[in-house]
């Protein structure tokens, strides 16, 4: 392939964008993990299920940097997940170490790559990434807004028994119980929702979207979320790598728009080769820009925790 993406972290997350970033053949792939065995088991057995995929991506698992030199696109899984109990912000100190850690091998080696941010949390973690690599800020963003914006629609279409193909929603503001569902924005076939569903209803999909990762912890207590996560990370690197342009909500690093300042917050973005090429600024009631504000003092305040750390 003419393209390449590692992926760091071959947990849950990681290995199954691996999977799917081969199996639709959009790049070769390198996975990184810091567990012997692992990234390189994981990668065999990844390329050995090629011939019945039918697909020619190159799959190669290492626990060092070098085999990911040159890399298009990065995405870093590395961390850990939340148990049950816990909340996406408990997981900080920790996962800012890794992070860090990650995104000084991985600049080094690709300093030209676009880096995709999964490891949570996911808006504090992006800012650790984007001063320690010293990347452009279009080259820098996280993925959570495609994901809650996935739950979202697949509850529209379970509420209306309809194809999940017709759907489409907008989630933005942080990734955490303040985040910002936008029904107005969301629509099937083109309708708003809040013309097809009262008011209680709307209410509920979106109290289950703001609780979708906590809903799918509490089911697998072992772990959190991986299969709707890598597709909504392998959504966004196929519209890099491809050039596409779609419109996406991803946590982006905001210096004014939604009169935000400083902040990596969700926002519906332009996604092409470059990285975000452009922030799409959607007019808000006052409303959703008061929930919109109060996710961002959320982040901010997660923001702070990391300088004391
Ligand atoms: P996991 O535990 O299955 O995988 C994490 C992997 O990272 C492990 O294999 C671990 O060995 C590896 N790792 C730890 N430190 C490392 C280091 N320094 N270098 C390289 N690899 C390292 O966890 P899972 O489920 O894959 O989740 C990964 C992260 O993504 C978690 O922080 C989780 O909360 C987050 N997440 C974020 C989502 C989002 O919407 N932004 C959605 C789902 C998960
Ligand atoms: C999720 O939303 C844990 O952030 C992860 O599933």
């Amino acid at each position: 392939m003419d393209k390449k993406v590692t992926v760091v972290g071959a947990g849950n997350v990681g290995a199954t964008a691996a999977q799917r970033l081969a199996e639709k053949e959009l790049c070769d792939v390198v996975l990184i993990d810091i567990i012997e065995g692992v990234p390189q088991g994981k990668a065999l057995d990844l390329a050995e299920a090629a011939p019945i995929e039918k697909h020619d991506a190159r799959l190669v698992g290492s626990n060092g940097y070098e085999a990911s030199e040159g890399s298009d696109i990065v995405i870093i899984t590395a961390g850990i997940p939340r148990k049950p109990g816990m909340s996406r912000d408990d997981l900080i100190s920790t996962n800012a170490g890794i992070v860090k850690n990650v995104t000084e091998a991985v600049a080094r080696f690709s300093p030209d790559a676009v880096l995709i941010i999964v490891s949570n949390p996911l808006d504090a973690m992006c800012h650790v990434a984007f001063e320690t690599s010293g990347f452009p800020k279009n080259r820098v963003m996280g993925m959570a807004g495609v994901l809650d914006s996935a739950r979202f629609r697949a509850f529209i279409a379970m509420e209306l028994n309809v194809s999940v193909e017709n759907t489409h929603a907008f989630v933005l503001g942080g990734h955490g119980d303040t985040m910002v569902p936008l029904p107005r924005y969301s629509t099937v076939a083109g309708i708003p929702i809040t013309e097809l569903l009262p008011r209680d209803r709307i209410d509920a999909l979106v109290e289950r979207t703001a609780n979708g990762g906590a809903e799918i912890v509490s089911l697998l207590k072992t772990g959190s979320a991986y299969y709707a996560p890598a597709s909504a990370a392998v959504e966004m690197a196929e519209s890099i790598l491809k050039d596409k342009k779609k419109i996406l909500p991803c946590a982006a690093y905001l210096e004014g728009e939604y009169d935000i300042h400083g902040l990596f917050i969700g926002v519906p973005v332009k996604l092409g080769a470059r990285g975000i090429e452009e922030v799409i600024q959607i007019r808000l009631t006052d409303a959703e820009q008061a929930a919109l504000n109060k996710s961002a003092d959320a982040v901010r305040e997660l923001v702070d925790v990391l300088k004391r750390l």
